[in-house]
């Protein structure tokens, strides 16, 4: 069975959920966890924790759009909606952190897509699974820096790479394990082999530092109808900034009032401005991805308890993740609460 026909069945059993509930409107209950309700008051999971880091970011906007720059509410780049809050090519996640926020369209559904890109250390860009190209992202990456290596952090996440390997014939492409293998065409730098953090002084070659961007292989789960790994996805922690990036393990759809991170206390601030609607599809995939597929996830899909749970602790307990950023939906921000938020969508039972 394709990924593809299993995200139609995913989205049938949405569907059939939706239907059966004979409400249209989406609600989605607040965590039940006494300290995400301590601090639903107290912080807000959108914007940075102290205002220089939020002044920061708020410059470096400034820096590749216009509009923004002359303190409008959205940028040049494209109509503002959930899935590009901001309507600018890129957005600043943290001080060397962007995200590029896409509309990503699936069966006329706007499941959002969010593309980041690190500055690492040396100046080099490190692109994470690419959104389409087109002249505005080169010309301002062009602005940040050489793209040096492009990652292909799982098998969903894979549409654009063979146009990033023709636009940037000298960056190293990087694929999770067993991608080199589906995407034959594409002249590969390596793979991320399973059981490397990059904390050891691992070292591979054409590769960028691993101790300042580690790398975590997810290798605990499977396909229940190929016994094949289904996303297979690598997970990256930027140390110099506390990030935790990832692509399909975790996801922060919005809520359907629009605000960034309502369902955690969250409110709009610069970067991230609430927008009037959420498309009725896109309510519809955060109920499925919430409420079918990731019961789903947990129950039919880990196949490795073990390594599961060490996967759960390095994130949980090593890494001190400070910035949550996901491929799809709002970043978080806050080490208390970003650890909370992970602790609940990683918890099984
Ligand atoms: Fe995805």
């Amino acid at each position: 069975m394709s990924i593809n026909m299993m995200k139609q069945i995913f989205w049938l059993l949405s569907t059939a959920l939706l239907v059966t509930s004979f409400s249209p409107e989406i609600k989605c209950p607040k965590a039940s966890h006494p300290l995400l309700n301590k601090l639903w008051v107290s912080k807000n999971p959108s914007s940075p924790t102290d205002d220089a880091s939020r002044l920061t970011l708020l410059e470096n906007a400034k820096q590749f759009d216009e509009k923004i720059a002359k303190g409008d509410r959205t940028g040049t780049y494209a109509p503002a909606g959930w899935s590009n809050r901001l309507g600018t090519v890129l957005t600043p996640a943290t001080a060397d952190i962007y995200t590029a926020d896409r509309q990503f369209i699936w069966n006329n559904i706007d499941v959002g897509g969010k593309m980041a890109v690190v500055k690492l250390g040396n100046g080099d860009l490190w692109v994470h699974s690419a959104v389409e190209i087109d002249d505005a992202l080169k010309e301002t990456l062009s602005k940040l820096g050489p793209v040096r290596y492009v990652m292909a952090p799982n098998y969903e996440h894979l549409k654009y790479a063979a146009k990033w390997h023709s636009e940037y014939p000298d960056a190293y492409m990087w694929a999770c394990p067993g991608l080199m293998e589906r995407l034959p065409d594409i002249k590969w730098a390596g793979e991320i082999p399973s059981g490397i953090r990059g904390e050891d002084g691992v070292f591979l070659e054409n590769c960028w530092d691993l101790e300042e961007l580690q790398a975590l292989h997810l290798d605990v789960e499977a396909n229940p109808f190929t016994g094949k790994p289904f996303f297979n996805e690598v997970i990256f922690y930027h140390k110099p900034s506390k990030a935790l990036i990832v692509t399909d393990v975790f996801w922060n759809y919005p809520n359907s009032d629009g605000v960034p991170n309502s369902h955690l206390g969250g409110e709009e601030w610069e970067l991230a401005p609430s927008v009037e609607s959420i498309p009725f599809g896109s309510k519809l995939w955060k109920f499925g991805m919430d409420k079918v597929y990731l019961p789903f996830y947990k129950k039919f899909m880990i196949n490795d308890e073990r390594k599961y749970s060490e996967v759960s602790k390095i994130i949980l307990d090593e890494w001190e993740i400070e910035t949550l950023i996901p491929a799809h939906g709002d970043v978080v921000r806050g080490k208390e609460i970003v650890r909370e938020v992970l602790k609940s969508h990683l918890r099984r039972g």
